[in-house]
């Protein structure tokens, strides 16, 4: 069979940044370190007042056409995952390739269009479509864009406000890719959830601690799933797990269930058995808080032992590097993870070719999917020229009261005026609003 994947990735942050030890903690009166250390987050991405969810996916994606040398006639798909969308009917994918007619002679008129809805994991499902469209032969020697956009806003107040984000990853999808190929074993776990959803309201309705236990649940039965197509997952078959980070916490909750998995019945649980005892197995306890009891001690004294922590630090806190600098950016943050953990690669000098991937991906209402990618000989010259740890730097560094007002900004109730921070540069631009209230946007020089 074609091997299919991802060929290259571009990313692009909103431009303004928030610090939330520095600036959020100290107007919310929490201790900072609530949110380096507990949350580990240090910043949030948001757009400024002329960037959405179009102009960051078309911006992204334009840079990604133009590092690849592609014209609209090599695009035969523009999927867009978003569960930002401002509007019932007309996909975000029609205004993007809008915005890039603007600035290439030929038009996407062929392409196929559309728009992937299921909170953060449409962006793996939008990949998904596209390696499918090309594993069935339908492509015609054409690549798809995937674009995963979203403006991750959370009402003022709200426990998640500290976990917002912006930004854009636009993945250049193809036969033979550069990057990374995807396995066709994959495996699920769905389940009708209601810990977070926006039920034709902008802001989400969230279960915090709920969404957190809906996660790992999800995650742990997909896990299970990709077993059974894969084989027995071990501790160290794979280079780096990326996992979707609505903040780096939530992933080392998951790293730790995800380890305690991977190391039942094999010699590493021998190996610690001496220190912390052998995993509580259901049949020895008389009832299920027993045992959920040993669990939690378990848990505990695993996440303590030095052989956890390097598993940890060599697998896991890598694909953290971007996350913790811009914040839950939904359908893109699965995305964010696989390319931090191939920068750290890149920095260490290692020859990752041919090893894999552990990606799990996850959406609240729920579903979490997970699938094995190899990565191939041309990682390394893909990353060359993404510089986004560049843009993150370059970012404007917002104070409180200019947070709330970007806040008002982008809120669809409010869209109240504002000036913007930075001054736009070869990029596309919210240019205001149309007869039929759709948005117009232009490219600025
Ligand atoms: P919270 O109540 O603000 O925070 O809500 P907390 O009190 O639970 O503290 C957070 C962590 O910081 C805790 O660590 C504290 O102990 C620690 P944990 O016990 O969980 O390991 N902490 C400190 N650590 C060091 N020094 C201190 C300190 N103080 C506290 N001084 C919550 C946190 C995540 C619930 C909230 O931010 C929230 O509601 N977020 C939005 C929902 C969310 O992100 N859920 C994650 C799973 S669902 C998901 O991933 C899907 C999603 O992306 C949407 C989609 O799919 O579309 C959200």
């Amino acid at each position: 069979m074609t091997a299919v994947g991802i060929d290259a990735v571009e990313i692009w942050t909103g431009k303004l940044a928030l610090d939330l030890a520095e600036t959020f903690a100290p107007r919310k009166g929490d201790d900072p370190e609530k949110y380096t250390k507990g949350l580990g987050l240090y910043e949030s991405s948001f757009p400024d007042a002329y960037e959405d969810i179009v102009t960051m996916g078309a911006n992204a994606a334009y840079r990604l056409m133009e590092r690849k040398d592609l014209e609209p006639e090599d695009v035969g798909r523009i999927d867009v995952a978003t569960e930002s969308a401002f509007d019932n009917s007309k996909p975000v994918s029609t205004y993007i390739a809008g915005c890039l007619e603007q600035v290439y002679d030929g038009d996407f008129h062929h392409a196929n269009k559309g728009e992937r809805k299921f909170a953060c994991i449409a962006g793996t499902q939008s990949l998904d479509d596209a390696c499918n469209w090309i594993r069935a032969g339908r492509n015609r020697g054409r690549g798809a864009l995937v674009i995963a956009s979203d403006t991750a806003l959370y009402a003022r107040g709200d426990a998640g406000e500290a976990t917002q984000g912006a930004g854009a990853v636009a993945m250049w999808v193809t036969e033979d890719p550069s990057l990374v190929t995807l396995s066709t074993e994959q495996g699920y776990g769905s389940a009708d959830e209601t810990d977070f959803l926006k039920p034709n309201q902008q802001f989400p309705s969230v279960d915090g601690k709920r969404s957190i236990q809906v996660y790992l649940a999800r995650m742990r039965e997909a896990l299970v799933d990709f077993e059974s197509v894969a084989g027995k997952v071990g501790p160290d078959d794979y280079a780096y797990a990326p996992f979707h980070t609505p903040y780096p916490g939530m992933v080392r909750k998951a790293a730790l269930l995800a380890y305690r998995h991977t190391i039942r019945d094999t010699d590493v649980e021998d190996d610690l058995a001496d220190e912390i005892g052998r995993q509580p197995r259901r049949e020895d306890y008389e009832d299920e808080e027993a045992f959920d009891d040993a669990i939690r001690d378990y848990m505990d004294d695993l996440k303590e032992q030095p052989e956890y922590r390097a598993w940890y630090d060599a697998h896991i806190e890598p694909t953290l590097a971007i996350s913790e600098h811009v914040g839950n950016w939904y359908t893109g943050s699965v995305h964010l993870a696989r390319m931090a953990a191939l920068y750290h690669a890149a920095e260490a000098d290692r020859d990752l070719a041919g090893e894999e991937l552990l990606v799990g991906s996850y959406g609240s209402g729920a579903q979490a999917e997970i699938h094995a990618e190899t990565v191939q000989d041309g990682w390394r010259e893909e990353l060359d020229d993404l510089a986004i740890f560049d843009r993150i730097d370059r970012r404007y560094d917002l104070t409180f009261e200019e947070y709330e007002q970007v806040h008002d900004r982008h809120n669809h109730e409010k869209q109240s005026e504002l000036e913007p921070f930075t001054t736009p540069e070869d990029e596309f631009v919210f240019d205001g609003w149309g007869p039929m209230n759709e948005r117009k946007y232009r490219y600025v020089e």
